[in-house]
């Protein structure tokens, strides 16, 4: 089996990140969404991967290179303009010959890998295998609808949803699904649906079974998602001290400290990472915040956040909360005349003010 992960698309959700880099990319607990789906496939012993891509195909290639650090191999497959996940499924065709293979959308996070649904399938008897999650809100989803386990309908986000069981980012498919992604035409929105090519083989008669996901998803493509994910996956973080921590810092509960970075009269309350290379001094560093590498952070509070990359934040010991920062972000007090917040921010960026 092979495996197919989409980590092309607009990511609209989630500007201004994505202007400039793949939300696939986005660190949880200090690695990329990406990373987690990857290692779901090689767990079920999926080695031979195509990864779709499109506009940020260079910093996907550079982070995954070869694949040989997951124990998989990788092609890159370039997806021109987001054309939908059907579309993806199309240009995938001579990457993936006749295999069956699992689709996993790049943005999605799951808890407990995709083996009993790998075993599932190759058990035979089935043409498509979808996993569904039971929703709060399924207006906001690809909606199925099942008769036996065998399901009968999909709807693309129905206004009076017959069902909460969701769709969500992994699918098994087995080469008849080529003959649905040609058969279909785009929607309203332009995109070729993997909901109608598999609506297309539940019309032709072909068997698309479901399974029932009990356990953690999300898909990251909103800022809530984003530190939701990190919240659950630090939730899990076991205590790491690689770093250096002076004598008039404290860390509690479940914290991570990488290999260089170094913590300085601080207290660090898990569960918390903090990054490689990172300077952390006189801060108070909250639960359910990750740090990545290269990162100097002074003078500040920051609870339930993600901090990407090479960042310099001094909050002149004000709070920071629940806020998604990316990559060489600089945030420095105002010590001179006239004290006023002092901006330089992207399209689409969200501040709130006290
Ligand atoms: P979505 O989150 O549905 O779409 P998007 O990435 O364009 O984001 P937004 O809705 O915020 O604009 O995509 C799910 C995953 O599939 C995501 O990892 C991106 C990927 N994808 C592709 O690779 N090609 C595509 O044509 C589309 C639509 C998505």
């Amino acid at each position: 089996m092979k495996g197919l992960v989409l980590s092309g698309g607009k990511g609209t959700r989630l500007r201004p990140l994505t202007f400039t880099g793949a939300k696939q990319l986005v660190p949880i607990a200090n690695k990329p969404v990406l990373f987690y789906v990857l290692e779901d496939l090689v767990e079920a012993g999926i080695t031979d991967i195509g990864i779709i891509v499109g506009d940020t195909h260079e910093q996907v290639r550079a982070a995954v290179g070869d694949g040989a650090t997951f124990g998989a191999r990788v092609t890159y497959i370039q997806q021109d303009a987001p054309l939908g996940l059907a579309h993806a499924v199309r240009i995938a065709r001579d990457f993936l010959q006749d295999d069956p293979f699992v689709m996993f959308l790049g943005d999605n996070l799951i808890r407990d890998g995709i083996v009993s649904y790998v075993r599932d399938f190759e058990a035979g008897g089935m043409n498509s295998l979808i996993v569904l999650k039971e929703v709060p809100n399924p207006r906001e989803f690809g909606i199925a609808v099942l008769e036996q386990g065998r399901v009968t309908r999909l709807m693309e986000k129905p206004k009076d949803p017959p069902t909460n069981l969701a769709v969500i980012g992994i699918y098994i498919f087995d080469s008849t699904v080529f003959e649905a992604v040609e058969s279909i035409t785009p929607s309203a929105r332009g995109e070729l649906e993997i909901t109608d090519a598999l609506q297309y083989l539940i019309d032709h008669g072909f068997r698309v079974e479901a399974r029932h996901l009990t356990s953690y998803w999300t898909d990251t493509g909103k800022m809530d998602d984003m530190l939701e994910a990190n919240r659950w996956v630090l939730e899990q973080l076991e205590t790491a001290v690689h770093g250096a921590v002076d004598a008039q810092s404290a860390l509690h509960g479940r914290v991570q400290v990488e290999p260089g970075a170094v913590v300085i009269n601080s207290t660090v309350r898990g569960p918390a990472i903090i990054g490689r290379n990172t300077v952390i001094e006189n801060c108070y560093i909250g639960p359910f915040t990750s740090i990545s590498h290269d990162c100097v952070v002074r003078n500040s509070e920051v609870e339930h956040c993600i901090i990407m990359d090479s960042c310099a934040i001094d909050a002149g010991g004000q709070r920071i909360e629940s806020s998604l920062i990316g990559r060489n972000v600089q945030i420095q007090p105002i010590d001179h005349k006239p004290r006023a917040y002092k901006l330089v921010l992207g399209d689409h960026s969200r501040i709130g003010l006290l």
